[in-house]
């Protein structure tokens, strides 16, 4: 038996639940299953014969990842191959190579994403991105004293005679200042660095921003490696063609358009994580499934256990999966379109109650969490989305121990002053739309369905 939600949740979930179909409200009020409930839930019919089941995928053949076409309208057989597409992925992650690679190409320069355990000590990835015979290594005081040393060691091994130098940063959050960029820049001028030097970023999204807009900026570019050690920076900070740093006014007023050699994600750096950090990257990874790949949102939903464990092959899946699902819409939206705006589900309402809280109080894939379930509220109240995506969704952030709900003393007004909405307009949002997977940018909803949606999460009140 598993549990299903924790029982803090309990009240929260017999509200959402409430008005959805007989089978959805007994899998959502009882708070552990069989498999063989989850199935009767879901699964009206079995799998049906090896040999039906082979003639299904010759007329729907599904992708490698497990999508299935939009050629199978019916429910049923997509389901059924749903189920089968989830054990190939299985299969996928239990046989993968140990290093693993997406390939990134959003402008001019790809880049290729290394993925895989204990990956730091794979020399042959580094020899073949490092230009030149100087590196500078930029990490801060936390994650040099984990990885630093290995780090070196490697680089030791593959240059001769290599200038390392090193920059430990001071280990508060927000450091991205452009006081840290002098920092660096000043490190690289004394040690007379020039055109050829590598710079390397060992660290979270922070550091690797920092990293990536001194070598932007370092005599007119230099070469960068990202070496991302939180969940979050592996996912999302690895596939992106802008790096910038905090400018008071503004967070996007000071960044660069300038993209790495390559990035080293070695999952074992997640070892060391805080279980807090390691769930709000994996809210950012809910949310790409939810954008792109609904076969990927079952699969984690039924993986988190091992997930939150940190098990190395479906944590290699889960990032190689975010960070192709990442890239694939970023490759064609490379004049910052508006097509990448679909990546943004969740984050305007996530960056309203972030703004809204106490420095700490969540991390951003916390209020991201919450910020995505708004989402999908809305657009099932909208009916463009069925039960099961609200569901799926609900139960992943759910067993990845994400808050699901706002804070108490988070009321509508504040939340409106954060959308900036005192004036009754009303945001441009990435809502899910269609079977999950499917995600639209869109200011074209009804608006009484929003503020429908804001009653609920705000005054706890369903119609
Ligand atoms: N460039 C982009 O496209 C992009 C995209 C998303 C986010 N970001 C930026 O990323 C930043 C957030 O990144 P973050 O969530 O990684 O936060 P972070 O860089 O502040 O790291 C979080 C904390 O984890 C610690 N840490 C890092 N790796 C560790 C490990 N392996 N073990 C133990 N502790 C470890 C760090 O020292 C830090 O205290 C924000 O500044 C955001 O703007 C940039």
């Amino acid at each position: 038996m598993a549990a299903v939600v924790s029982s803090s949740s309990a009240a929260q979930k017999s509200s959402w639940f409430s008005g959805l179909p007989p089978s959805y409200s007994y899998f959502c009020h009882h708070t552990s299953y069989t498999a063989c409930t989850w199935k009767s839930c879901f699964f009206p019919h079995n799998l049906g014969s090896k040999n039906s089941l082979r003639r299904l995928l010759t007329i729907h053949p599904i992708s490698s990842h497990g999508v299935v076409p939009s050629t199978c309208k019916s429910l049923v057989l997509q389901r059924r191959l749903s189920v089968f597409a989830r054990s190939a992925i299985n299969s996928q992650v239990a046989d993968g190579p140990k290093v693993q690679e997406v390939q990134v190409t959003i402008s001019g320069h790809p880049y290729p994403i290394y993925i895989g355990h204990g990956i730091l000590s794979e020399i042959e990835i580094l020899k073949r991105h490092i230009k030149g015979k100087s590196v500078l290594l930029i990490t801060n005081s936390k994650v040099s004293s984990l990885y630093m040393d290995q780090i070196a060691a490697s680089l030791d091994r593959i240059v001769d005679a290599i200038n390392l130098e090193v920059i430990i940063l001071p280990e508060v959050e927000r450091s991205k200042w452009k006081e840290n960029v002098f920092k660096v820049v000043d490190k690289a001028a004394e040690a007379k660095m020039d055109r050829t030097t590598t710079f390397i970023g060992l660290g979270g999204g922070v550091i690797n921003d920092i990293c990536g807009f001194s070598a932007a900026v370092y005599e007119g570019g230099v070469n960068f490696i990202q070496i991302p050690t939180t969940l979050t920076a592996q996912v999302d900070v690895a596939v992106a063609d802008e790096t910038g740093i905090y400018h008071l006014l503004d967070k996007q007023t000071i960044c660069s358009y300038y993209e790495p050699e390559c990035v080293i994600v070695d999952t074992n750096t997640l070892k060391t994580l805080p279980d807090k950090q390691l769930i709000s990257g994996i809210a950012e990874i809910i949310k790409f499934s939810l954008v792109r790949d609904g076969i990927f949102l079952r699969w984690l939903k039924d993986n988190m256990e091992t997930l939150l464990a940190r098990g190395p092959n479906i944590m290699t899946y889960a990032i190689r999966r975010s960070c192709e699902i990442k890239a694939d819409i970023l490759s064609v939206d490379s004049q910052r379109g508006q097509i990448r705006d679909v990546l943004s589900l969740g984050r305007t309402f996530g960056h309203a109650i972030e703004i809204t809280m106490e420095p700490r109080e969540w991390l951003h894939g916390e209020a991201l969490a919450v910020g995505i379930v708004m989402a999908l509220d809305l657009a099932h109240r909208l009916d463009w989305i069925d039960d099961t995506v609200l569901i799926d969704a609900i139960v992943a952030m759910e067993r990845a121990h994400l808050p699901t709900a706002l804070p108490a003393y988070i009321s509508k007004e504040i939340l409106l002053q954060n959308l900036s909405l005192s004036n009754g307009g009303h945001p441009s949002l990435a809502l899910p739309k269609g079977p999950a997977g499917n995600c639209v940018f869109t200011s074209s909803y009804d608006k009484e369905h929003f503020d429908a949606m804001l009653d609920f999460f705000c005054l706890g009140r369903r119609e």
